[in-house]
């Protein structure tokens, strides 16, 4: 069994701009680093304002993880929305998935109130789901 682990947060800067995406570039970078030697997989949503990220891996390797992401003043306001055992790993090819919303013009409607941005209260299988569903819209893109 692995865990996985599913939270949303605010970004602190524009994901949009010339220095998000250097924020985000870095934040790719560290990630992938550390992920493929941590044995981690995942996928984060990148939103106007907004992250939402899947982590999975080995739990006290993720439960480590995640607390050096609370503490990132990158993003504030974390949500964990929930932990969960998994057989396998859904993201086995992805040390960190992302997909950039406001940047590639994807849409994440589901995870998307229209006039309340991002839902924070929004369920595992939702941020799941919408994950899942961009992670193989890469795949056949890159394909
Ligand atoms: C939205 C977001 C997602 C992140 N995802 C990861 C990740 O999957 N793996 C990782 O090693 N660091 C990730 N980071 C970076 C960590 O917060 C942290 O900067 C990194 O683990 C280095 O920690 P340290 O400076 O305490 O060594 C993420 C940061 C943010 C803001």
């Amino acid at each position: 069994m692995i865990t996985q682990l599913v939270y949303t947060s605010s970004a602190t800067f524009d994901p949009a701009s010339d220095a998000g995406s250097r924020h985000i570039g870095a934040i790719l970078e560290t990630a992938r680093r550390f992920n493929s030697q941590a044995g981690i997989n995942g996928f984060l949503l990148i939103g106007a304002d907004w992250f939402a990220q899947v982590l999975e891996g080995e739990a006290a390797v993720i439960t480590s993880l995640f607390r050096r992401i609370l503490f990132d003043h990158r993003h504030s306001d974390v949500r964990l929305i929930e932990t969960r055992p998994v057989r396998e790993p859904m993201f086995a090819d992805w040390a960190m998935g992302c997909t950039m919303e406001p940047l590639y013009g994807l849409t994440l409607t589901p995870l998307i109130e229209p006039s309340h941005g991002l839902r924070l209260d929004l369920p595992f299988d939702r941020i799941l789901a919408c994950a899942l569903r961009e992670a193989e819209s890469l795949r056949q893109r890159s394909a």
